[in-house]
């Protein structure tokens, strides 16, 4: 293990408690989703130790106005046109800059009052955001994980020109950077991501091809926006996060390991060259993650989400059946070929998504359409934005005619 960002995971660990800051200014994208609303929750709780700066969201004009009421963002930043025009005919209009265009995400992750950017977008929408957050020196919390599957490349030398540091949201990468901090780089033998395996790990395939939308979204620990949902019930959740680790702790995808663990109470591990295993664990809850990004590099003190271990019964683990979840080879093949590879199975992984929530497509159907795209990907080596722009573009219109 060679990289940079792991630098950062021990930098991170080693100064845990030394410093402390009084105010942190703050840009949430994606407030009004799951990862937003409990960031919300989680500022709520730390009153006078943040300001947002702005708040960020698609079209959810009624929940943006309840959260801007409570933090006064001077900026609003709407996806769609017609949800920023409604607001600005609403009293918040007067109180806040009100910003639409794809433009303005990214700038208001790189204003210079900010010094933290969550993102917490959906989809390959984030990778702009994540981009100027990096560019510009900032801490990127980041939950949007198709940010680096996406364009993973694109970010491995600017954190180290600008001094930006990437935090990760997603809990299992959260866990593997509070347990990298036990040994060096040198001293990695694997990561193991846990995944609790989704609503469908006891479910017969031949039964996969009967799941309907509403079992899809039904998650037995998570409750989380309706594409990572069923991303975590294709596994292909899975998939994304061992790209995700591959960019995060520059780490080769086959020093990463997948286990099924189906009480989430363990978030992920690293070996040790000596057959040790680090574990982090807790409560599932996304605001334990989500506080220790925000904090980063204060560890706070909380009885949140503390373990009772006479309680917690048994703990279990198994092998991902790669059969019945063809998406997590369909990831690693993916991360193997690099390039624009994973760009082009993010794309088909969206668009899949979508015309499965919308009843285009069974259940099924999500990974073939996946694994007919990143077939018929012509794979750019050491891409450009451009290249990931082309190649997202491209792969969507090729799954959309496999899902026609
Ligand atoms: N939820 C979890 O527990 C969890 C855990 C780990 C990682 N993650 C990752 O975190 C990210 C967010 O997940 P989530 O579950 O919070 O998703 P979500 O509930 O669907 O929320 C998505 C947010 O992004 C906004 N948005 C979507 N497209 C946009 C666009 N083009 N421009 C501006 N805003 C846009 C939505 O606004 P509207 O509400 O207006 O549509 C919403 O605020 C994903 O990458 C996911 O994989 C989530």
């Amino acid at each position: 293990m060679t990289g940079k960002k792991k630098q950062k995971a021990e930098s991170a660990a080693s100064s845990a408690g030394e410093s402390s800051f009084t105010k942190r200014s703050i840009v949430i994208l994606g407030s009004t989703g799951s990862i937003g609303r409990s960031t919300l929750e989680v500022l709520d709780e730390h009153p006078g130790r943040f300001e947002v700066v702005a708040l960020a969201a698609y079209s959810d004009v009624n929940r943006i106005i309840e959260q801007a009421a409570k933090v006064h963002p001077k900026y609003i930043y709407m996806g769609d046109p017609v949800a920023a025009e409604f607001l600005q005919g609403e009293p918040i209009g007067r109180e806040c800059e009100i910003l639409t265009g794809k433009e303005s995400i990214a700038a208001l992750a790189a204003l210079p009052e900010v010094e933290m950017v969550v993102n917490a977008l959906v989809g390959a929408a984030g990778l702009m955001a994540s981009l100027a957050a990096v560019e510009n020196g900032k801490y990127l919390a980041l939950a949007n994980k198709e940010s680096l599957v996406v364009g993973g490349s694109l970010f491995e030398d600017i954190a180290q020109r600008t001094g930006a540091k990437i935090l990760p949201i997603d809990s299992e990468h959260s866990a593997i950077w509070q347990c990298l901090s036990a040994g060096r780089d040198s001293e990695v033998r694997r990561l193991i991501l846990t995944a609790s395996g989704g609503p469908f790990r006891q479910l017969d395939k031949s039964e996969f091809k009967n799941v309907t939308r509403e079992a899809a979204l039904n998650h037995p620990t998570w409750k989380m926006g309706p594409k990572v949902t069923i991303d975590s019930a294709t596994l292909m959740n899975k998939g994304l996060e061992l790209i995700e680790a591959v960019w995060l702790f520059s780490i080769p995808p086959e020093m990463v390991s997948i286990v099924v663990h189906p009480q989430s109470i363990v978030h992920s591990m690293v070996e040790y060259i000596d057959s040790s295993v680090v574990a982090q664990m807790s409560a599932p809850d996304m605001k334990l993650p989500i506080t220790y990004a925000l904090f980063w590099p204060e560890r706070l003190p909380s009885e949140f989400g503390r373990l009772d271990f006479s309680e917690l019964g048994e703990l279990t683990f198994a092998k991902p059946d790669i059969e019945k979840f063809p998406a997590i080879n369909l990831a690693y093949n993916a991360a193997v070929m690099g390039g624009t590879a994973p760009a082009a199975l993010n794309a088909a992984n969206e668009v899949a998504v979508d015309a499965f929530l919308l009843g285009r497509i069974g259940f099924t159907q999500i990974t073939d359409i996946i694994e007919k795209t990143l077939m018929n990907h012509q794979v750019v080596d050491k891409p450009s934005l451009l290249d990931i722009m082309e190649a997202d573009s491209r792969s969507r219109e090729l799954a959309e005619t496999f899902v026609n």
